[in-house]
Protein backbone atom coordinates (compact mmCIF):
# COMPACT_ATOMS: atom_id res chain seq x y z
CA UNK A 1 0.00 0.00 0.00
CA UNK A 2 1.50 3.72 -0.60
CA UNK A 3 1.63 5.97 2.38
CA UNK A 4 -0.05 8.87 3.62
CA UNK A 5 1.00 12.16 2.48
CA UNK A 6 1.57 14.15 5.53
CA UNK A 7 0.32 17.28 4.16
CA UNK A 8 2.01 20.06 5.30
CA UNK A 9 0.62 22.99 3.42
CA UNK A 10 -2.52 22.40 4.74
CA UNK A 11 -1.74 21.75 8.14
CA UNK A 12 0.33 25.08 7.96
CA UNK A 13 -2.65 27.09 6.77
CA UNK A 14 -4.87 25.64 9.69
CA UNK A 15 -2.20 26.53 12.30
CA UNK A 16 -1.88 30.11 10.68
CA UNK A 17 -5.46 30.67 11.31
CA UNK A 18 -4.96 30.08 14.96
CA UNK A 19 -1.90 32.49 14.71
CA UNK A 20 -4.17 34.80 13.04
CA UNK A 21 -6.86 34.88 16.04
CA UNK A 22 -4.03 35.11 18.51
CA UNK A 23 -2.66 37.94 17.01
CA UNK A 24 -5.95 39.66 16.56
CA UNK A 25 -6.46 39.36 20.21
CA UNK A 26 -3.30 40.65 21.33
CA UNK A 27 -3.50 43.62 19.01
CA UNK A 28 -6.63 44.22 20.39
CA UNK A 29 -6.03 44.05 24.11
CA UNK A 30 -2.08 45.74 23.70
CA UNK A 31 -2.72 47.77 20.59
CA UNK A 32 0.84 46.25 19.52
CA UNK A 33 1.04 44.96 15.96
CA UNK A 34 3.78 42.42 15.96
CA UNK A 35 6.77 42.91 13.88
CA UNK A 36 9.07 40.42 12.24
CA UNK A 37 12.46 42.36 10.61
CA UNK A 38 14.08 40.43 7.90
CA UNK A 39 17.62 41.07 6.59
CA UNK A 40 19.31 39.45 3.64
CA UNK A 41 22.68 40.19 2.57
CA UNK A 42 23.37 40.22 -1.35
CA UNK A 43 20.85 38.88 -3.68
CA UNK A 44 20.70 34.68 -3.66
CA UNK A 45 17.73 33.63 -5.65
CA UNK A 46 16.47 30.89 -3.59
CA UNK A 47 17.24 32.98 -0.42
CA UNK A 48 14.98 36.15 -1.77
CA UNK A 49 12.10 33.30 -2.28
CA UNK A 50 12.67 32.28 1.26
CA UNK A 51 12.22 35.86 2.29
CA UNK A 52 9.37 36.52 0.29
CA UNK A 53 7.17 33.64 1.66
CA UNK A 54 8.22 34.63 5.19
CA UNK A 55 7.18 38.01 4.82
CA UNK A 56 3.52 37.24 3.15
CA UNK A 57 2.70 34.74 5.59
CA UNK A 58 3.15 37.55 8.30
CA UNK A 59 1.07 40.05 6.11
CA UNK A 60 -2.21 37.09 6.44
CA UNK A 61 -1.75 36.42 9.96
CA UNK A 62 -1.85 40.66 10.87
CA UNK A 63 1.78 40.84 11.29
CA UNK A 64 4.26 43.25 10.28
CA UNK A 65 7.05 42.99 8.15
CA UNK A 66 10.46 44.64 7.77
CA UNK A 67 13.26 43.90 5.11
CA UNK A 68 16.09 45.30 4.33
CA UNK A 69 18.53 43.95 1.20
CA UNK A 70 22.33 45.22 2.24
CA UNK A 71 25.10 45.16 -0.38
CA UNK A 72 26.60 41.42 -1.19
CA UNK A 73 29.73 43.54 -0.05
CA UNK A 74 28.58 44.55 3.59
CA UNK A 75 31.46 44.02 6.50
CA UNK A 76 31.20 42.09 9.50
CA UNK A 77 30.90 44.82 11.38
CA UNK A 78 28.11 46.81 9.15
CA UNK A 79 25.86 43.93 9.32
CA UNK A 80 26.46 43.37 13.09
CA UNK A 81 25.53 47.34 13.90
CA UNK A 82 22.54 47.02 11.44
CA UNK A 83 21.47 44.09 13.38
CA UNK A 84 22.19 46.15 16.95
CA UNK A 85 20.29 49.21 15.48
CA UNK A 86 17.08 46.36 15.30
CA UNK A 87 17.84 45.00 18.84
CA UNK A 88 17.69 48.22 20.15
CA UNK A 89 14.29 49.38 18.10
CA UNK A 90 11.61 48.80 20.23
CA UNK A 91 8.83 48.38 16.92
CA UNK A 92 10.96 45.01 16.34
CA UNK A 93 10.33 42.07 18.48
CA UNK A 94 12.14 39.73 16.06
CA UNK A 95 14.66 39.52 14.01
CA UNK A 96 15.55 37.17 11.06
CA UNK A 97 18.74 37.59 9.05
CA UNK A 98 18.56 34.93 6.60
CA UNK A 99 21.45 32.17 5.97
CA UNK A 100 23.41 31.47 4.25
CA UNK A 101 25.52 34.90 4.14
CA UNK A 102 28.65 35.82 1.98
CA UNK A 103 31.79 34.35 2.45
CA UNK A 104 33.48 37.08 3.95
CA UNK A 105 31.01 37.08 6.94
CA UNK A 106 31.13 34.73 9.79
CA UNK A 107 27.76 33.72 10.48
CA UNK A 108 28.46 32.74 14.59
CA UNK A 109 29.16 36.56 14.77
CA UNK A 110 25.84 37.42 13.56
CA UNK A 111 24.13 34.77 15.16
CA UNK A 112 25.31 36.21 18.67
CA UNK A 113 24.64 39.88 17.91
CA UNK A 114 21.04 39.41 17.38
CA UNK A 115 19.46 40.14 21.10
CA UNK A 116 18.03 36.61 22.31
CA UNK A 117 14.30 38.03 23.02
CA UNK A 118 14.29 38.54 19.56
CA UNK A 119 15.92 35.73 18.37
CA UNK A 120 13.38 33.71 16.72
CA UNK A 121 15.05 31.46 14.61
CA UNK A 122 16.64 29.91 17.57
CA UNK A 123 19.96 30.23 16.89
CA UNK A 124 21.43 32.12 19.87
CA UNK A 125 23.40 30.35 22.04
CA UNK A 126 21.94 31.44 25.07
CA UNK A 127 18.50 29.92 23.36
CA UNK A 128 20.12 26.86 21.64
CA UNK A 129 21.41 26.25 25.70
CA UNK A 130 17.75 26.69 27.05
CA UNK A 131 16.73 24.73 24.40
CA UNK A 132 19.48 21.67 25.26
CA UNK A 133 18.35 22.42 29.42
CA UNK A 134 14.72 21.77 28.57
CA UNK A 135 13.51 25.62 29.75
CA UNK A 136 13.36 26.95 25.62
CA UNK A 137 12.07 30.42 25.32
CA UNK A 138 11.73 29.91 21.52
CA UNK A 139 11.56 26.41 19.40
CA UNK A 140 13.68 26.54 16.31
CA UNK A 141 11.39 26.39 13.23
CA UNK A 142 12.29 23.63 11.55
CA UNK A 143 12.37 21.21 13.75
CA UNK A 144 9.12 22.31 15.76
CA UNK A 145 7.25 21.90 12.42
CA UNK A 146 8.55 18.76 11.96
CA UNK A 147 7.11 17.70 15.53
CA UNK A 148 3.73 19.64 14.57
CA UNK A 149 3.78 17.85 11.34
CA UNK A 150 3.58 14.27 13.80
CA UNK A 151 2.01 15.07 16.54
CA UNK A 152 -1.21 17.01 14.51
CA UNK A 153 -1.29 13.56 12.44
CA UNK A 154 -1.69 11.69 15.60
CA UNK A 155 1.68 10.48 15.53
CA UNK A 156 3.41 10.88 18.78
CA UNK A 157 7.04 10.35 18.87
CA UNK A 158 7.17 9.01 22.53
CA UNK A 159 9.12 6.03 22.97
CA UNK A 160 9.46 5.26 19.24
CA UNK A 161 13.08 5.48 17.74
CA UNK A 162 13.66 8.73 15.42
CA UNK A 163 16.28 8.44 13.42
CA UNK A 164 17.92 11.83 12.18
CA UNK A 165 20.08 11.58 8.95
CA UNK A 166 21.91 15.06 8.93
CA UNK A 167 23.60 17.01 11.71
CA UNK A 168 23.21 20.45 11.00
CA UNK A 169 22.87 23.50 13.49
CA UNK A 170 19.77 24.32 11.79
CA UNK A 171 17.74 20.89 11.54
CA UNK A 172 19.46 17.55 12.90
CA UNK A 173 21.12 19.43 15.92
CA UNK A 174 18.05 21.14 17.44
CA UNK A 175 15.70 18.10 15.95
CA UNK A 176 17.43 15.84 18.28
CA UNK A 177 17.24 18.04 21.15
CA UNK A 178 13.84 18.62 20.89
CA UNK A 179 12.78 15.58 20.70
CA UNK A 180 14.96 13.47 23.31
CA UNK A 181 13.11 15.75 26.07
CA UNK A 182 11.20 14.64 28.77
CA UNK A 183 8.31 16.75 27.06
CA UNK A 184 4.43 16.57 25.00
CA UNK A 185 5.31 15.13 21.32
CA UNK A 186 8.78 14.46 22.73
CA UNK A 187 10.17 11.77 24.87
CA UNK A 188 11.79 10.04 21.75
CA UNK A 189 14.80 7.15 21.32
CA UNK A 190 17.15 9.65 19.32
CA UNK A 191 20.04 8.83 16.98
CA UNK A 192 21.43 11.22 14.58
CA UNK A 193 23.46 9.88 11.50
CA UNK A 194 25.97 11.74 9.41
CA UNK A 195 28.49 11.59 6.37
CA UNK A 196 30.96 9.61 8.63
CA UNK A 197 28.16 6.98 10.56
CA UNK A 198 29.03 3.60 9.79
CA UNK A 199 26.35 1.08 8.67
CA UNK A 200 24.22 3.84 8.17
CA UNK A 201 21.47 1.32 6.39
CA UNK A 202 21.39 -1.00 9.13
CA UNK A 203 20.52 2.32 11.17
CA UNK A 204 17.89 4.01 9.03
CA UNK A 205 16.35 0.78 8.96
CA UNK A 206 15.91 0.78 12.59
CA UNK A 207 13.83 3.81 12.47
CA UNK A 208 10.27 4.07 13.73
CA UNK A 209 10.32 7.65 12.34
CA UNK A 210 13.36 8.35 9.84
CA UNK A 211 13.75 12.45 9.48
CA UNK A 212 16.30 13.08 6.11
CA UNK A 213 18.18 16.05 6.82
CA UNK A 214 21.08 15.79 4.74
CA UNK A 215 20.74 17.91 1.70
CA UNK A 216 20.87 15.91 -1.07
CA UNK A 217 18.61 15.12 -3.44
CA UNK A 218 16.90 11.81 -3.36
CA UNK A 219 19.92 10.05 -0.67
CA UNK A 220 17.21 7.64 1.09
CA UNK A 221 16.46 5.47 -0.91
CA UNK A 222 13.63 2.30 -0.43
CA UNK A 223 16.10 -0.03 1.32
CA UNK A 224 16.64 2.48 3.80
CA UNK A 225 13.55 2.19 5.16
CA UNK A 226 11.89 -0.07 7.42
CA UNK A 227 8.06 -1.06 5.66
CA UNK A 228 5.65 0.95 7.65
CA UNK A 229 8.06 3.89 8.97
CA UNK A 230 6.80 7.56 9.14
CA UNK A 231 9.18 9.28 6.30
CA UNK A 232 10.01 13.11 7.05
CA UNK A 233 12.00 14.82 4.09
CA UNK A 234 13.84 18.07 5.03
CA UNK A 235 15.27 18.73 1.99
CA UNK A 236 14.78 20.96 -0.80
CA UNK A 237 17.39 20.59 -3.20
CA UNK A 238 17.46 22.36 -6.52
CA UNK A 239 17.95 20.14 -9.63
CA UNK A 240 17.72 20.15 -13.51
CA UNK A 241 14.02 18.33 -13.40
CA UNK A 242 13.12 20.47 -10.54
CA UNK A 243 12.73 20.83 -6.61
CA UNK A 244 13.33 17.50 -5.13
CA UNK A 245 13.74 16.39 -1.27
CA UNK A 246 16.50 14.04 0.16
CA UNK A 247 13.84 10.91 -0.52
CA UNK A 248 13.80 9.02 -3.03
CA UNK A 249 10.01 10.22 -3.06
CA UNK A 250 8.15 6.95 -5.04
CA UNK A 251 10.04 4.07 -4.17
CA UNK A 252 10.28 5.02 -0.05
CA UNK A 253 5.98 5.39 -0.59
CA UNK A 254 5.65 1.94 -1.51
CA UNK A 255 7.41 1.29 2.15
CA UNK A 256 6.65 3.82 4.69
CA UNK A 257 2.95 4.00 6.50
CA UNK A 258 3.57 7.92 5.88
CA UNK A 259 5.45 10.45 4.50
CA UNK A 260 6.12 14.02 3.55
CA UNK A 261 5.67 15.66 -0.03
CA UNK A 262 8.78 18.15 -1.04
CA UNK A 263 7.05 20.49 -1.65
CA UNK A 264 4.07 21.03 0.59
CA UNK A 265 5.55 19.01 3.62
CA UNK A 266 8.15 20.49 6.17
CA UNK A 267 8.34 24.19 4.00
CA UNK A 268 5.18 26.06 4.76
CA UNK A 269 5.45 24.65 8.98
CA UNK A 270 8.68 26.25 8.82
CA UNK A 271 7.52 29.70 7.90
CA UNK A 272 4.71 29.31 10.29
CA UNK A 273 6.75 28.26 13.39
CA UNK A 274 8.54 31.54 11.93
CA UNK A 275 5.13 33.77 12.92
CA UNK A 276 4.54 31.56 16.37
CA UNK A 277 8.18 32.48 17.67
CA UNK A 278 7.32 36.10 16.43
CA UNK A 279 4.18 36.75 18.50
CA UNK A 280 5.85 34.63 21.29
CA UNK A 281 8.74 37.29 21.02
CA UNK A 282 6.18 40.40 20.98
CA UNK A 283 4.25 38.86 24.07
CA UNK A 284 7.37 38.65 26.23
CA UNK A 285 8.42 42.50 25.20
CA UNK A 286 5.09 43.65 25.96
CA UNK A 287 5.25 42.26 29.18
CA UNK A 288 8.24 43.72 29.98
N1 LIG B 1 18.31 29.55 5.62
C1 LIG B 1 17.78 28.31 5.47
N2 LIG B 1 16.94 28.03 6.50
C2 LIG B 1 16.96 29.10 7.30
C3 LIG B 1 16.29 29.41 8.53
O1 LIG B 1 15.52 28.63 9.10
N3 LIG B 1 16.55 30.63 9.06
C4 LIG B 1 17.40 31.52 8.47
N4 LIG B 1 17.61 32.69 9.08
N5 LIG B 1 18.05 31.26 7.34
C5 LIG B 1 17.81 30.06 6.78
Amino acid sequence: MTAAILDGKTLAKTIQAEIATEVAEFIEHHGVVPCLATVLVGEDPASQVYIRNKRQACERCGMESRHTTLPADTTEQQLIDFVTALNNDPGVHGILVQLPLPRHIVEANILLAVSAAKDVDCFHPENVGRLVQGAPRFLPCTPHGVQQLLVRNGIDPAGKHVVIVGRSDIVGKPLANMLVQKAPGADATVTVCHSRTKNLVEITRQADILVAAIGRAKFITADMVKPGAVVIDVGINRTETGLCGDVDYGPVAEVASHITPVPGGVGPLTITMLLKNTLTACRDQAAK
